[in-house]
């Protein structure tokens, strides 16, 4: 693996962030990935649960995380699972022991002992609610909003009720009356816990008293944030969100210290385009409406698409294999019908989702909502995936949402009844047909695409400190 040169970037700091914003999927496992095997003494998740999904790759194999932080592959990293976690530690004994098989000890981890534990009902309550198909909001059926609700209403389940036989029983019992549809047997669900809390109580801890001492001990600490800024409870597109402040402030107090203790906070966000999985506004969504339902009807995931479009693949351990520049490919992203540019775009990104396998919105990256995250995330940036637009056309950049009456001096707002209507006004920029996968200096970027990510940096009032040209680890440019 190549050594990069974080210093130059990272400087003096001992604390840094990881965080995304945009919709989720942005890619920065890649980055986290980066910052644990070459600079970190610890990773720290601090929100969410088995409702991300990060690809690392083990010993040459491509593997999903959906609990465990990034840096367990590297025996040297403590990994911390915070007390803003929910989690489903059934799950998590699972990612464990298919961890192990790939080789990794996985005994580097700390769980936080106020975490709050997903519930079976949790996960039965969320699917028959939140599914697309059924009219909710398309959640990753994860449990993660029921967990959540019985956390804020202080009755959750914590990790250290795990190993408390009577409240345990007491506090599920209190539950069959929440849940008088879903069928509860107590008995049966303190025994799948208990065995799965057996297995985890060697890594156990009070982690936000390990947190403290890690940051006195100045060891260097990388925050790994979880989904993305649009999608937090508390700033995002609610209703249409997942139920943790997936801001630098929720996944610093989900780890439980302060947000100013950060040194530097980097912003991932996808460039020129982005995405959004499930339901919900998409100003610069390819194809609108149509768009959304066509990727909601739940029978285009990767596969159904590539057969549907006859795109030869092939099958592999390391998920479907195929020529993301296939000429259908290519016409597609040469389409003037903005819904294929937008299959065009799915197809060469590969953008369906690493948890749920749904097709993933596409549209072009709304600097209205960039500058709006910067505002809470801070003005460093890591941009991600150019490569995948060349052949796209113009590039197209967001800058206002159009009637006035709706968007006073066009500023984002996570009102969804206001976003529904917005009618994007867009700054246009050459496209590019290179290939500008691998390049690391910026200077080898086509001039349309450094015009666009300099007109993107002024307009956000943020910095571009890092750009992914390519899914492996030295295929950056250090801006
Ligand atoms: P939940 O987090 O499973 O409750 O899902 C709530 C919303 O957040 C849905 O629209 C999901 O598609 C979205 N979401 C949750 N996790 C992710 C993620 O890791 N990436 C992208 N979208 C996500």
């Amino acid at each position: 693996m190549m050594k990069m040169n974080l210093d130059t970037l990272v400087g003096n700091a001992r604390i840094v962030a990881i965080v995304c914003n945009q919709w989720g999927d942005t890619g920065k496992g890649k980055f986290s990935d980066l910052f644990a095997s070459q600079w970190a003494d610890v990773v720290a998740r601090g929100t969410g649960g088995a409702n991300a999904g990060h690809t690392v790759v083990i010993n040459g194999k491509k593997r999903v995380f959906h609990l465990l932080p990034t840096g367990v592959v590297y025996d040297k990293t403590v990994n911390i699972l915070g007390n803003g976690m929910v989690i489903d530690v059934e799950k998590l004994v699972r990612e464990m022991e298919s961890v192990r098989k790939d080789g990794v000890r996985c005994d580097n981890i700390m769980i936080s002992d106020i975490a709050n534990v997903v519930m079976p009902y949790h996960v039965e309550q969320d699917r028959r609610e939140n599914s697309q198909s059924s009219g909710g909001i398309g959640t990753t059926g994860n449990g993660i909003g029921p967990c959540y609700s019985d956390k804020i209403a202080r009755r959750g389940i914590m990790i250290r009720d795990l190993y408390d036989t009577d409240e345990l029983v007491r506090k599920i019992s209190a539950a069959k009356q929440r849940y008088p549809q879903i069928r509860i047997n107590v008995d049966k669900i303190v025994d799948l816990l208990q065995a799965a809390a057996k297995e985890l109580k060697p890594y156990v801890r009070d982690t936000v008293t390990e947190m403290h001492g890690f940051v006195r001990n100045r060891k260097r600490i990388l925050l790994e944030g979880a989904q993305g800024l649009l999608l937090s409870i508390e700033l995002g597109t609610v209703p249409f969100a997942t139920s943790s402040d997936c801001s630098v402030n929720g996944t610093a107090s989900g780890v439980g210290i302060s947000a100013q203790a950060i040194d530097l906070t980097l912003g991932v966000a996808k460039f020129p385009y982005m995405t959004r999985v499930g339901a919900g506004p998409f100003p610069t969504e390819f194809g609108g409406r149509q768009s959304e339902s066509w990727c909601s009807n739940g029978t285009h995931n990767l596969e159904q698409e590539l057969t549907l479009f006859g795109i030869p693949f092939e099958k592999s351990e390391d998920g479907i294999v195929y020529d993301r520049r296939h000429k259908k490919i290519l016409k597609f992203l040469h389409s003037r019908d903005p819904c294929d540019l937008g299959i065009g775009i799915r197809l060469a990104g590969e953008e369906y989702g690493a948890t749920t396998g749904r097709p993933r919105r596409t549209g072009f990256t709304d600097l209205v909502a960039l500058k709006y995250a910067v505002g809470i995330n801070g003005p460093n940036l890591i941009l991600t995936k150019p490569d995948v637009f060349r052949s796209a056309g113009k590039i197209r950049l967001a800058t206002a949402y159009g009637k006035r009456e709706l968007f006073s001096q066009n500023t984002f707002t996570p009102d969804c009844r206001k976003l529904q209507d917005a009618r994007p006004a867009y700054a246009e920029f050459p496209g590019f047909e290179e290939e500008i996968s691998g390049v690391t200096e910026y200077s080898g970027l086509p001039r349309g695409l450094r015009e666009s990510i300099e007109y993107a940096e002024a307009y956000a009032g943020a910095r571009v400190r890092m750009i992914s040209t390519g899914p492996e680890q030295e295929q950056i440019i250090i801006k």
